[in-house]
């Protein structure tokens, strides 16, 4: 307690949180994480929590996961880091073949970085100088993301970004990025009601490509979840149309699965379940199983030869990181790989998800519970002030923080999105650890927000 007490003081006196209101902060007794074991996280005070959003939707297979421990502890026994720039090692290249197998057909080429945002920021940066070295490429400098988009915090990602709370204050210091509107049936952009709404939003995405594609050098988006948005779900079909338009008119697709990658949704990568293949992939967060910060850009033999040329000619990639393609980290995404390979991992999401799925529908008549949002083990829960309007309540409630810090009482960690509430559950999580998840949250909303 008193050691506790100590660590607050000094977290208070020292720390700025990211994504946080520090003046709360400040009033609050944050929990101080000591240790993780399996599903479950400890703080200094012994208290047990379950990792309800897998630690910010990066864990796969729980803490302390065995074979991770011993392949991080086996490559710090030989090397914890040496740069990438000029140098190569064993980790990297035969981390870079695996997930070249793992994901989808045609990508060829692997550009690792550190976080999610910076495998972003790299995919941004080649789509463009892709088009300024291809041979006739032409002016294609623009890009077309969704509204609602997240792929990060620095400034091309945000510039690539459509969620204006995040992202509206930077405006200034962004590249202008054309936008569509979030493909989101609950809310209808154009307000049309389902299913032709979502077919109509196809079908504008559409036009918009053909019109837009002599000056586009990639449309960006997050494959089937809009995961900051409030895990917003692709109306069916939406992901593969987008890449047929961007074929047909010769623009790169960038896909961003730094959240859906991994299992998240039911298969390795979202982009699959529509059978599409981007022209750059990014992935992050789940890729070292949640243990530590690596990141990589995939991308198509096409783009990979427009970088090639003599070296006085200056088509090199001028883009990297003081901890590229770090050594641990590939040894912890290695690890992470082969649990794929030795262990039916999408079976198991498979059936976890129905599991979700059930439980969730019991809240579908709740009053205050607008729209339940499930892709996988991604979901997220919709609390509105009135379910007939769809309005939302004010931000000063604070209804989706209440209902998480009550769910907090319960023994389970959550971070809602507004008043989304969002459940990631890590996919090592178990049926019933599932059922008691959904029944906290469950209780907790009907506390905070009773008929
Ligand atoms: C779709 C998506 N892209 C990019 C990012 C940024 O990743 P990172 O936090 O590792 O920079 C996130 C983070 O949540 C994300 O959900």
């Amino acid at each position: 307690m008193e050691r506790t007490e100590r660590l607050r003081r000094q977290d208070k006196q020292a720390i700025w949180h990211p994504f946080t209101q520090m003046a709360d902060w400040e009033k609050e007794a944050p929990l101080v994480i000591e240790r993780g074991e399996g599903n479950y996280l400890f703080d200094t005070d012994g208290n047990r929590y379950f990792d309800g959003v897998s630690s910010l939707w990066v864990n796969l297979f729980g803490h302390r996961r065995r074979e991770i421990d011993e392949a991080v502890r086996e490559q710090l026994s030989r090397l914890a880091h040496s740069t990438f720039l000029g140098l190569t090692h064993e980790p990297a290249i035969e981390l870079a073949g695996k997930l070249l197998a793992v994901g989808p057909p045609g990508l060829s080429r692997v550009f690792y970085s550190d976080n999610g945002s910076t495998a972003m920021e790299i995919a941004i940066k080649m789509a463009f100088q892709y088009w300024r070295q291809k041979e006739g490429g032409g002016k294609r400098e623009g890009f077309l993301a969704l509204s609602g988009g997240y792929h990060g915090d620095t400034i091309g990602s945000v510039s690539a970004g459509g969620i204006d709370l995040f992202h509206g204050i930077f405006r200034p210091l962004l590249f202008p990025v054309c936008r569509l509107p979030m493909p989101h049936c609950y809310r209808c952009p154009y307000g049309l009601a389902r299913p032709s709404c979502g077919l109509h939003c196809a079908e504008r995405m559409e036009e918009e490509v053909r019109e837009r594609a002599g000056s586009l050098a990639a449309v960006v988006v997050e494959p089937l979840v809009q995961g900051a948005a409030g895990m917003i779900l692709m109306p069916e079909g939406y992901l593969g149309r987008l890449r047929a338009a961007t074929r047909e008119c010769g623009v790169l697709l960038v896909c961003d699965e730094v959240a859906t990658g991994f299992g998240r949704t039911g298969t390795m990568f979202a982009c699959e379940q529509e059978g599409v293949s981007p022209d750059i992939l990014a992935v992050a967060k789940g890729l070292t199983g949640g243990y530590l910060p690596l990141a990589a850009t995939l991308a198509t033999e096409e783009i990979y030869g427009a970088f090639l040329g003599r070296f006085e000619e200056f088509r090199t990639f001028f883009h990297g990181h003081s901890y590229t393609a770090n050594p641990l980290g590939c040894a912890a995404a290695l690890a992470t790989l082969s649990i794929f390979e030795r262990e039916d991992v999408l079976g198991r999401v498979r059936r976890l998800s129905a599991v979700l799925s059930d439980e969730l529908g019991r809240l579908e008549g709740r009053p205050h519970v607008g729209e339940i949002r499930r892709k996988g083990l991604m979901a997220g829960i919709e609390i509105v002030k009135d379910k007939k309007t769809r309005e939302s309540f004010s931000p000063a409630e604070k209804v989706g923080q209440r209902i998480v810090r009550k769910v907090r009482e319960q023994g389970i960690l959550l971070r809602p999105l507004g008043d989304v509430v969002v459940l990631m559950p890590p996919l090592s999580s178990t049926e019933a650890e599932i059922e008691r998840l959904v029944c906290a949250v469950d209780g907790a909303i009907r506390e905070v927000v009773p008929g």
